[in-house]
C-alpha cells in the first residue's frame, strides 16, 4: 500500500493529464467511505479464499490421483542378459562381452573352493580385469565337497566332525562292514565309503567326501570362502550342488518312490531312481544355512546375486519365513525339452509363476526343437533373465526390446492361442508400449487374431522382431499390421509392439 501511494505521488501530474483521473485528495475523500471500506475488505478476503481453494484443490488432486511410484531399477543380475563363460577365456574377451549388451558373467571356479587361492589362477585375473572395465562376475562355487581337511579328520587329528562320519554295525556274510543305511548315489552305488583308518563310513555321494554343514564351524568356513572371493572382486555367487548340502540328521533310510512313472521304469533296490531322495536332497533346514551366506553376499557386494545352480524341486527348502533366500531360480527344464508344445509350455509357466510363485527366474534353452533365435525371443522377453551358455552371442535386437519398461517391470499374460498351437504372451507397463510375443512351433503357417485372443491389445500393432526363418511377405521391422489378422511362419516367432487398449468387458 505504501509503495503504491508513493508511485502515485510521483506520477500524479502525468496521471492527471493522461486520464483525468481523481487526485489524491479526491481519492482520500472516498477512502474512508464505508461502502469502499467494505468493498476493499470483501475483495481482500475473496482473494485469499480463492487462493486457499486452489491450494486445497491442488492437494486433493495430488492425493486422489492413483499412486504411480516408479518401480526400483533392476540390479545388473536382474537386467541381464547374463553369460556363462569358461574359466580359461582370455581377458580381452571381457571387453567384447561388455560392449555387446552383456550385463554380467558367471564363471565356474575350477579348484577346491576351500583351498588357498593362487593369484595366478586365470579366474582371479579375470576378476581383476572385470573390475577395471566394470562388468560384474558371479562365481560358481562347489560348497559341499572338499578334501582339504580329510586326512586329519580321518585320523582324528583335528576337524573330526568336518565330514559326515557314521559307524555301522552291519556286516555282510564274509564279515565286511556294510553301509549304515540305504542311501544310493546317482552312480547306482552306495553313497557311503569305508575308511579303514577311522573304521567308519563317510558320506561321498559324488565321489568326494561331503562336508558336514550341521557343524557351525563348517558353514563358517564357507562364509570365509565367500568373503575371500568378494575381496578378490566377485560380485555374486552361484552355489553348485546346493540341494545336497545337508542330509537327514538321523540318517534314516530313503523310502521307495511309489509314483506310477517310476514304477513303470522298473528300477531295482540298488538304483538311484528307485527312491524318493527326501533324506539327502533339498532338506527343509537348507533355508537358514543359505540365508546366512546370502546375507554376507548381499551385505558385502551391494546386493549382488546369490543363486543356486540346481533346479528347485522343493520350494520350501529355499525359503525362510516364506521368502526365497536364493535369487534367479533356474528354470532351464522348460526349454530343454525335445518337443515344443505351446499348451505344455503354458502349463509350465503357470507352475512357475503361479504355483511356485517365482517372479524372476533364470532361463536357458538347449532344445533343438526350434531355431535358437525363436527360443531367444521367449527367454529374453519373459519375466526373468536369459543366461547364455557355450559361446552363444547376444541377440542385439532382442536385447534392445528387453530394455523397455514393459519387459523390465510390466505385467504378464500368457496363453496358447490359435487352437492351442501358438504360444503367445504380452508384457505391458503403464505408459510404455506393450510387447507381444508369439511362437508358432508347428510345421504350418498359422493365422492368429490377437485382438480376440489376448487382452488390451490395440487394433494396430507394429512389427519389432521376426526370427530368421520368418518368411511372410510385408512383415518388415517397423511395419504396421492389423492385430486381428497376423500370419506366423512355421517354426518361427514374431515380436510386436502395441498400445494398451482397455478391453471392453
Ligand atoms: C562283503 O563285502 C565285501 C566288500 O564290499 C565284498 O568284497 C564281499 O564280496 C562281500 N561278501 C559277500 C558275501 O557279499
Ligand atoms: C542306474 O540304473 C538305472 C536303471 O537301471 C540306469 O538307467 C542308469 O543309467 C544307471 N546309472 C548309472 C550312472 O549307471
Ligand atoms: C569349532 O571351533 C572351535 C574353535 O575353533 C572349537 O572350540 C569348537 O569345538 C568347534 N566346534 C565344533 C562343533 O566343532
Ligand atoms: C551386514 O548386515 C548386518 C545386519 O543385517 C549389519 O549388522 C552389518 O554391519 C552389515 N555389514 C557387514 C559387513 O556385515
Ligand atoms: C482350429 O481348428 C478348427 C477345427 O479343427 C479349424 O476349422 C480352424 O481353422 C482352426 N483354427 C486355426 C486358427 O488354426
Ligand atoms: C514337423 O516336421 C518334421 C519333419 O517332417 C516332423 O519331424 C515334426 O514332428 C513336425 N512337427 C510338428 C509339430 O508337426
Ligand atoms: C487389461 O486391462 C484391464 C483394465 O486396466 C486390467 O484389469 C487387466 O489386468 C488387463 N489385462 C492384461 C492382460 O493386461
Ligand atoms: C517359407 O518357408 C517354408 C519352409 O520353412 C516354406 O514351406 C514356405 O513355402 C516359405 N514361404 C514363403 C512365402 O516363402
Amino acid at each position: 500500500m505504501l509503495g503504491l501511494n508513493r508511485t502515485m505521488k510521483i506520477e500524479e501530474g502525468e496521471l492527471k493529464t493522461a486520464f483525468a483521473a481523481m487526485g489524491k485528495e479526491e481519492l482520500m475523500k472516498f477512502a474512508n467511505n464505508p461502502f469502499w471500506v467494505r468493498m476493499r475488505w470483501f475483495l481482500f478476503i475473496l482473494f485469499w479464499l480463492v487462493w486457499l481453494g486452489m491450494l486445497l484443490g491442488a492437494i486433493t488432486i495430488i492425493y486422489s490421483a492413483p499412486k504411480c511410484n516408479p518401480p526400483p531399477p533392476r540390479e545388473w543380475w536382474e537386467e541381464g542378459p547374463l553369460v556363462e563363460i569358461k574359466p580359461d577365456v582370455k581377458s580381452d574377451q571381457l571387453k567384447f562381452l561388455k560392449d555387446n549388451e552383456v550385463k554380467g558373467l558367471i564363471i565356474e571356479w575350477p579348484e577346491d573352493s576351500y583351498s588357498e587361492i593362487n593369484d595366478d589362477n586365470n579366474v582371479i585375473k579375470l576378476l581383476k580385469v572385470a573390475k577395471e572395465i566394470d562388468i560384474p562376475i558371479a562365481l560358481d562355487l562347489e560348497a559341499s565337497m572338499s578334501n582339504i581337511w580329510f586326512e586329519k579328520s580321518e585320523s582324528r587329528t583335528g576337524f573330526e566332525d568336518y565330514y559326515i562320519w557314521r559307524a555301522s554295525d552291519n556286516v555282510n556274510a564274509s564279515g565286511s562292514p556294510e553301509p549304515p543305511n540305504n542311501w544310493i548315489s546317482r552312480k547306482n552305488e552306495s553313497s557311503w565309503k569305508y575308511s579303514t583308518v577311522r573304521k567308519e563310513f563317510y558320506y561321498a555321494p559324488e565321489g568326494w567326501p561331503q562336508l558336514n554343514f550341521r557343524n557351525k564351524n563348517v558353514t563358517e568356513e564357507f562364509s570365509k570362502v565367500l568373503k575371500t572371493f568378494i575381496d578378490k572382486g566377485a560380485k555374486g555367487f552361484r552355489i553348485r550342488d546346493a540341494h545336497i548340502l545337508l542330509v537327514d540328521a538321523n540318517f534314516e533310510n530313503q523310502t521307495p518312490d511309489n509314483s506310477k512313472e517310476v514304477k513303470e521304469k522298473g528300477y531295482f533296490l540298488t538304483d538311484y531312481g528307485f527312491y524318493v531322495h527326501s533324506k539327502t536332497e533339498s532338506l527343509d533346514e537348507l533355508g537358514p544355512v543359505l540365508k546366512n551366506w546370502r546375507n554376507i553376499v548381499k551385505n558385502l557386494t551391494n546386493n549382488g546375486v546369490f543363486m543356486v545352480k540346481n533346479i528347485l524341486d522343493k520350494m520350501e527348502a529355499y525359503k525362510v519365513d516364506g521368502s526365497f533366500v536364493v535369487d534367479l531360480p533356474a528354470q532351464s527344464n522348460v526349454f530343454n525339452k525335445p518337443l515344443f508344445e505351446a499348451e505344455k509350455v503354458v502349463h509350465s509357466l503357470e507352475h512357475i509363476f503361479k504355483t511356485q510363485r517365482i517372479d524372476w527366474p533364470l532361463w536357458t534353452h538347449k532344445s533343438a526343437a526350434l531355431p535358437s533365435d525363436v527360443y531367444d525371443s521367449i527367454t529374453y522377453l519373459l519375466p526373468g533373465v536369459p543366461l547364455l551358455e557355450g559361446g552363444e552371442a547376444v541377440d542385439k535386437q532382442l536385447a534392445q526390446i528387453r530394455k523397455t519398461p514393459s519387459i523390465m517391470h510390466g505385467n504378464f499374460e500368457y496363453k496358447a492361442i490359435a487352437n492351442k498351437t501358438v504360444l503367445s504372451f504380452s508384457r505391458q507397463a503403464p505408459g510404455s508400449p506393450g510387447v507381444l510375443v508369439a511362437v508358432n512351433p508347428s510345421n504350418d503357417t498359422v493365422k492368429v487374431n490377437f485382438l480376440q485372443d489376448m487382452n488390451n491389445i490395440s487394433e494396430e500393432v507394429t512389427i519389432r522382431f521376426t526370427s530368421k526363418n520368418f518368411n511372410e511377405t510385408n512383415y518388415e521391422i517397423g511395419s504396421k499390421k492389423d492385430a486381428n489378422n497376423i500370419f506366423i511362419s512355421p517354426r518361427a516367432s514374431l515380436v510386436l509392439f502395441y498400445t494398451y487398449q482397455k478391453n471392453e468387458e
